[in-house]
């Protein structure tokens, strides 16, 4: 059976970008015949600086959004990231089989470490590392991601095959990212140039899944745009950014392709089509930040359903990491 995995930091507020190019797709790839492991990854988190208390709310309420979103914990295994230690322990081999080049060559390292790289923690430049580790640790074979992370997973694909060269083994999977649908990479609502991302500035940039109908009409309402109608086809959007992307999260919203999403609404103004938008987004939004809510009044239920997952996930990732450390030839595996 095919195995999904995939994470998501809980590193303040999840935006419409998790949702549409992770949460739902995670949602969509649950099903009897395959098995999903859906991962909150607090150790990547504090790779940059969380306050704990503040890390602690991220998670349970990273975990709130899944339920509500549509994961099952029943039938999914939804669990924190600290609370497996083999993903750990499997990273440090990872960090002995992956060099420094392949980790100074990513792009997030570059963005995110700036120009003073002497003083980012070693924990994010050896993130990437900790990624694999997640998903190898399970012998995971296919990995749901928004396009940001399409670099991460070629280095999980490369320390994959440079772990069964060096070995002569066939233990490992090439695993298969998964970077599909309308909305792979939403864009902020201010500037169709840069990614929706929680870091932006300004909250006007982005639609948080904790915010109320009204929020999210005057975002989206404010959304730039440029003044023509819209195109009946995608290649008319295709110097056009900001209105590019509406119709994109139009369309995932709408389970719709883009040029389902033209065929009906080409010819229209955004003075049209922005209600359309906002009604649509209220519509699929509002239900899940209500059922949030409702879950992180019960701290117990949410603390109870990530230890129920931890313990399933270690089924899956202990006797792995058991044939690893016998193939590398560590004393004392069973
Ligand atoms: P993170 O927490 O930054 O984002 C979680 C997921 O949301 C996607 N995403 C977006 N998709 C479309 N448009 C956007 N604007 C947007 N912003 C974020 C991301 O692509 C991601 O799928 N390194 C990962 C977490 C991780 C992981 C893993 C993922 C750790 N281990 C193993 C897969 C497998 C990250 O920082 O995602």
């Amino acid at each position: 059976t095919p195995r999904v995995f995939s994470g998501i930091q809980p590193s303040g507020n999840l935006h419409l970008g998790n949702y549409l190019g992770a949460l739902k797709r995670f949602v969509d790839m649950q099903g009897p015949e395959k098995e999903t492991v859906y991962c909150m990854v607090d150790l990547h988190a504090i790779t940059v600086w969380q306050e704990p208390k503040e890390l602690a709310h991220s998670t349970r309420e990273l975990c709130a959004g899944f339920i509500a979103a549509g994961i099952d914990p029943e039938q999914s295994i939804l669990f924190n990231q600290s609370q497996v230690p083999e993903h750990t322990q499997l990273a440090w081999i990872f960090n002995c089989v992956a060099r420094m080049g392949w980790m100074q060559r990513m792009t997030q390292w570059k963005d995110k470490a700036g120009k003073n790289q002497q003083n980012a923690s070693l924990g994010l430049l050896a993130y990437p590392s900790l990624m694999a580790a997640d998903i190898l640790v399970y012998h995971a074979t296919h990995v749901p991601v928004g396009d940001d992370q399409k670099q991460h997973l070629e280095l999980t694909r490369d320390i994959a095959i440079k772990f069964n060269n060096d070995f002569g083994v066939d233990f490992f999977p090439i695993t298969e990212p998964v970077i599909e649908g309308a909305a792979t990479r939403v864009m902020s609502l201010r500037d169709g140039s840069k990614k929706m991302s929680k870091s932006d500035p300004s909250d006007m940039s982005r639609i948080n899944m904790t915010d109320d109908a009204d929020t999210i009409a005057k975002k989206i309402r404010k959304a730039k745009t440029d003044p023509d109608a819209l195109p009946s086809e995608v290649d008319g959007l295709s110097e056009r950014p900001e209105a590019r992307n509406l119709v994109n999260i139009y369309a995932a919203l709408s389970n719709q392709t883009t040029d389902e999403v033209l065929a009906e609404v080409g010819g229209k103004q955004f003075g049209e089509f922005k209600p359309m938008l906002a009604d649509l987004a209220v519509a699929k939004l509002s239900p899940i930040s209500t059922e949030m809510a409702r879950l992180m009044g019960e701290e117990a239920e949410i603390d109870r359903i990530l230890a129920k997952g931890a313990d399933k996930a270690r089924a899956i990732a202990a006797p792995i990491l058991r044939q690893t450390y016998e193939i590398v030839g560590m004393v004392g595996a069973k």
